[in-house]
């Protein structure tokens, strides 16, 4: 191989690529402002787009995305786990319709329809005692009004979260992230303490038969019985932030985690972790709020929610993405006594629980149920988790982990099979765009941003689940092609 700049995608085989399922849909030609003119709108600070090629997206339809060229994609990402019963859906459409031509606002000072229908058949959804709904627009603002709801409660100020999570942008979910890449350099909201994460995969206890996933391997745990050392390893971490860091013999306000990592990475914890963990925050005179931003509506496949797959009931619950399918709409939902607290002062949200976004709401709950979506999760991402453990098993120095339920699924991707250590972020990046390139759109995530996360339109078929395989497949061996087999020619090159 002669030295010199080797454009590597020229080198990449992308002859026998499997084609793409086929779609019935025939999406007409793209009409808006050419490529460049767009791609120099979002040169805004911190505005990047996704990709070293940016996609500019026009259409979508169920599973499928397709680009200004005309070109179709897979989408088994989902807009960040965003458009949970597919792109465009016609049922979505109608309701949407329908609804803007009678009313479209009407702030909370009047009641409306909608919301009644909505927020009764979202009910329906929770254990009994969460009966009380308080609609918003985004992830960000359902926690930032349970952590309020949690201080006026309890009187307390201290609110308890794991390293590693992501629990939105606002100043006070900024301070609750556990992920420094999410946290601006200013001083951070007072009051927040981060745990441990209890990651069976990298942290010191645990292994992967510790966590809720239908495949496992690496690394056993030494348990005896039910009993999960692990579990019970991390839980003392909580203990000693009681010891060490909060102030002595005060009470907190809450605890809050999602139920499995989202940006974190499909981090899901050893099983009975989080029951242990309520059941001690309740002792402390704390309230528990999970986070189903990413892990509801059926997604996990077993259950709705995530919290049920580890046995707990919540004092709130925070909602969003596919809650609205990519139209503007969060939830928090909480008993009646916690709920009294809110009377303390005027409460004023003027787009939350809009007839439009209710109308969304209320067609995404009826989508789910008829087209059988949880279901679906189930049996596709089980299907889909296998498939990609035996990826793991050919590529060991490659691929490290494969873990997650349902359509929530993450691939982490490594340099050391010994330590662990991630790829580096180019070569994970490189592996990323070409996935993209032979047509599959997937995420990635982690504090070092080398884990694939794969969390589709719930609609996904096993077909669909087998190309990403495929695809996946590919961009592993691309990349041990041009970063392994050809290390020393790299080397080389480089220098
Ligand atoms: C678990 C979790 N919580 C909260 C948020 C914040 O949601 P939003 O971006 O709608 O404010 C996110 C966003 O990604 C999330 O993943």
């Amino acid at each position: 191989m002669s030295r010199g700049i080797i454009n590597w995608s020229q080198l990449r085989c992308y002859s026998s690529l499997p084609e793409l399922p086929h779609c019935q849909y025939k999406t007409p030609i793209y009409q808006g402002p050419d490529y460049e003119t767009v791609k120099l709108t979002r040169l805004a600070p911190s505005e990047r787009p996704y990709y070293k090629k940016p996609l500019l997206i026009h259409e979508g339809h169920g599973q499928w995305l397709w680009d200004h060229t005309g070109r179709r994609y897979l989408d088994m990402f989902a807009g960040i786990v965003t458009v949970g019963v597919g792109h465009s859906h016609p049922k979505i459409v109608e309701a949407l319709s329908k609804q803007i031509s009678k009313l479209g606002n009407t702030t909370v000072i009047y009641m409306h329809p909608q919301y009644h229908e909505y927020v009764e058949k979202l009910k329906t959804k929770l254990p009994e005692k969460l009966n009380v709904v308080y609609l918003v627009n985004s992830g960000s603002e359902a926690n930032e009004l349970a952590f309020l709801i949690a201080k006026l409660y309890t009187g307390a100020q201290e609110i308890i979260s794991l390293q590693n999570g992501y629990h939105g942008g606002t100043l006070a979910t900024q301070a609750a992230t556990g992920l420094s890449v999410a946290k601006y350099p200013v001083p951070q909201a007072n009051g927040f303490t981060h745990i441990m994460n209890p990651d069976v995969y990298k942290g010191p206890w645990g292994g992967s038969q510790c966590r809720d996933c239908p495949v496992s391997h690496g690394k056993n745990c030494p348990c005896i019985g039910n009993n999960c050392q692990a579990a019970d390893n991390y839980f003392t971490q909580l203990q000693n932030a009681f010891k060490y860091s909060l102030p002595s013999g005060k009470p907190i306000a809450a605890f809050i985690a999602e139920s499995i990592q989202g940006i974190g990475g499909i981090v899901q914890y050893p099983k009975t972790y989080l029951s242990k963990v309520y059941d001690f925050v309740r002792s402390k005179g704390g309230i528990c709020i999970a986070d189903e931003v990413q892990t509801g509506f059926g997604r996990t496949g077993e259950n709705f929610w995530g919290f049920q797959g580890h046995n707990v009931v919540p004092d709130i619950v925070t909602m969003a993405k596919a809650i609205g399918n990519g139209f503007p709409l969060g939830a928090v939902v909480t008993t009646q006594e916690i709920a009294q607290v809110l009377n303390k002062a005027m409460r004023v949200n003027t787009f939350g629980g809009n007839p439009l976004a209710c109308a969304v709401g209320s067609a995404v709950l009826d989508i789910i149920e008829e087209e059988k979506l949880q279901e679906n999760c189930f049996i596709v991402g089980t299907h889909l988790l296998h498939r990609l453990s035996t990826l793991m098993l050919d590529y060991p120095t490659i691929i490290g982990d494969v873990r997650g339920k349902g359509l929530m699924i993450g691939v982490e991707l490594i340099a050391d099979v010994e330590t662990k250590e991630p790829m580096a972020v180019e070569q994970v990046l490189d592996i990323f765009e070409d996935i993209k390139d032979m047509g599959v759109l997937i995420g990635k995530g982690g504090v070092h941003g080398n884990i694939l996360r794969i969390k589709p339109p719930m609609c996904v078929t096993k077909e669909d689940a087998d190309f990403t395989v495929e695809i996946i497949k590919k961009g592993v061996e691309n990349h041990r092609d041009k970063y392994i087999k050809n290390k020393e020619s790299v080397y080389f090159t480089a220098v």
